[in-house]
């Protein structure tokens, strides 16, 4: 099966059982400002299912244009990309479990013809204060699925949670097919069962002081990811070889004039699907900078420039690749072809960008590569491979390859970056599963340097609002912090452009951190902040920013536990994403820096 036909299918099944068709709303987020990219369907339809009217009724049908970055690592893979497409459906309020199973039922072994003994499902194994989802198991056995091909799973596994911190919520039913040629087994857990379609029932709101309240509408949110299906149905084993992926695959092959093979693979697959993602964020006006959307861009077209480097003809694949994706997705996606020009641009510009720094690493790694000696230990090794890795966006294979030009062993050079890259990956999978909730999240270098930002934050709110701003509430993670501050008016734009300013002028100017231990009352008499002062114990430590230009000789005096940078010209460019009411008397700022 294609993708077109899977695609009208799906729409035109839905319509038919009442359903408003609704085009594929833009990859940015309009309604929904917790998350960078739409990564599901539901997403634009947030607002409608925290009970807003829709105008278009209360069933709804679409396929959305999705992106996905947290797994980026993966691609290259069978399995995992960037972009997807969603095919999804809804009912805000309207039907609930019942007609949802017997629908998604109905279109897998009717319209897709896909045999029942091939399927099955996963329900809610329940907690504490929510029931086990009973009533859908019994919808399943009811429409034939046998008892050991319905398994209850906890929340890991049948939840569904919104992508940023707050939203619509609830248990969902999953739906998984046998992608083996032997008999269907009865472990779920095998990964020959392949989840296929996620039906969500939305029956919660979850706030921002984490707990969950109940929906005054019950809504249906369903997911089928179109690739993955494709796939499924055409018993491919590699998402890469359903047709959305084939002419760019064959176009990579015959550019490189190198066989999709052996070595070849990831490096096809890799610059296929980040072009592919990097194309549909451009049709959207998103430009590659060091912030935010724009940043995931960057990465994604650096990632995909890197990998060119492994192949021939590396100069003229990206824009090659970049017309076959729109050659492909033009009829659906009219979008792509009327901003064609601005996405060849771009795609050039940050080619011949990066080009410079891809040079100074290499450069940076010939240097390393004449002093290396025999006295560095692996861990040497390792930290400067992901130093490379790091700053030059050098890839570890790039970097093994030049230096085994040089007859340098690699072998160790690689396992020891493998020790540092894995200690990195282990923070930033903590920080992404909320593990560090508040405060402080971690030591990583992003999260002491957002901790700092903090501090001027608060000193910047002091200066431009009033001495009655004091901190109310603080959450750091290596990607943003969150501060919410005594104040009872909404910032104007002009006020937020004051305070960013003043942050980045006392960023630029490139100003010492001092620490010094003393005990709590010295403290406050030398006029530091203290938020929660009970809190404290007799000897405290006090950071202060200094600066010899400010009235008292430093900018920011606060009691902390730290840690912080030494000078804030580490810290990066300073930007308030989001300034909103959290309470009556207390407003809170997001705000990311670039590194
Ligand atoms: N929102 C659900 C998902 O994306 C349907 O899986």
């Amino acid at each position: 099966m294609k993708s077109n036909k899977l695609r009208k299918e799906f729409l035109k099944f839905f319509q038919e059982k009442g359903h408003a068709l609704l085009l594929s709303a833009s990859l940015v987020p309009e309604n929904d400002s917790t998350v960078l990219f739409n990564t599901a369907g539901m997403q634009p339809l947030v607002p409608y299912l925290l009970g807003q009217k829709h105008a278009q009724g209360l069933r709804l049908v679409s396929c959305q244009k999705c992106v996905r970055t947290k797994d980026i690592d993966s691609v290259g893979d069978d399995t995992h990309l960037t972009f997807f497409e969603m095919l999804g459906n809804w009912s805000l309020g309207d039907y609930w479990k019942k007609e949802s199973i017997s629908w998604s039922y109905e279109f897998l072994t009717q319209n897709l013809k896909i045999s029942p003994s091939k399927l099955a499902v996963t329900c809610f194994a329940g907690e504490k204060n929510i029931s086990k989802d009973i009533e859908s198991a019994k919808y399943w056995q009811d429409l034939g699925i046998p008892l050991d091909r319905i398994h209850f799973l906890p929340r890991e596994n049948n939840w569904w949670e919104p992508a940023g911190e707050t939203g619509p919520c609830g248990p969902d039913t999953e739906i998984f097919y046998w992608t083996g040629s032997d008999a269907p087994s009865n472990d779920i857990n095998n990964p020959k069962w392949v989840e296929i379609w996620n039906n969500v029932f939305m029956a919660y709101n979850k706030t921002i002081s984490d707990s969950y309240e109940p929906l005054e509408q019950r809504n249906v949110d369903t997911g089928m990811g179109l690739e993955r299906t494709l796939a499924i149905l055409n018993n491919f084993d590699n998402v890469y070889e359903i047709d959305v992926f084939q002419p760019i695959i064959k176009q990579i092959s015959e550019t490189s004039d190198l066989p999709y093979a052996d070595k070849n693979i990831k490096s096809f697959r890799i610059i296929a699907d980040h072009i592919k993602t990097a194309v549909f964020m451009l049709s959207e006006n998103i430009a590659p900078s060091n912030l935010d959307r724009g940043y995931v861009l960057r990465r994604l077209v650096r990632r995909a420039i890197r990998y060119c480097r492994f192949l021939n003809n590396q100069d003229t694949i990206i824009l090659k690749t970049a017309q076959t994706v729109i050659d492909i997705y033009k009829d659906i996606y009219p979008e792509l072809e009327t901003q064609k020009t601005y996405i060849f641009d771009q795609l050039k510009q940050e080619e011949t960008k990066f080009g410079h720094t891809l040079e100074k690493g290499l450069k940076e790694l010939e240097k390393f590569s004449l002093e290396q000696s025999d006295d560095l230990t692996d861990s040497d090794y390792g930290k400067k491979a992901f130093y490379f890795f790091e700053s030059f966006g050098l890839p570890p294979e790039l970097s093994f390859e030049e230096l085994s030009l040089k007859s340098i062993n690699f072998e160790d050079f690689s396992k020891a970056f493998q020790v540092e890259f894995t200690k990195h990956q282990e923070l930033s999978r903590n920080n992404s599963l909320g593990k560090f909730k508040s405060g402080l999240a971690d030591n990583e270098s992003n999260t002491i340097k957002y901790h700092t930002a903090t501090h001027l934050l608060l000193a910047a709110l002091r200066k431009i609002l009033g001495t009655h701003v004091s901190q109310k509430g603080s959450n750091i993670t290596s990607e943003r912090l969150r501060f919410d501050f005594s104040h009872s008016e909404k910032l104007t734009l002009e006020q937020i452009k004051e305070i960013e300013d003043l942050i980045n002028l006392k960023i630029k100017k490139n100003l010492t951190i001092s620490m010094s231990e003393m005990d709590l009352n010295q403290a406050l008499a030398q006029g530091a902040m203290g938020v929660f002062q009970s809190k404290y114990d007799d000897a405290v430590k006090v950071y202060t920013i200094l600066d010899p230009e400010e009235k008292l000789g430093y900018f920011s005096k606060e009691i902390c536990a730290g840690p912080h940078v030494s000078n804030t010209e580490l810290i990066g460019n300073f930007k308030i994403i989001k300034e909103e009411a959290v309470s009556n008397g207390i407003r809170r700022i997001k705000a990311t820096i670039s590194f």
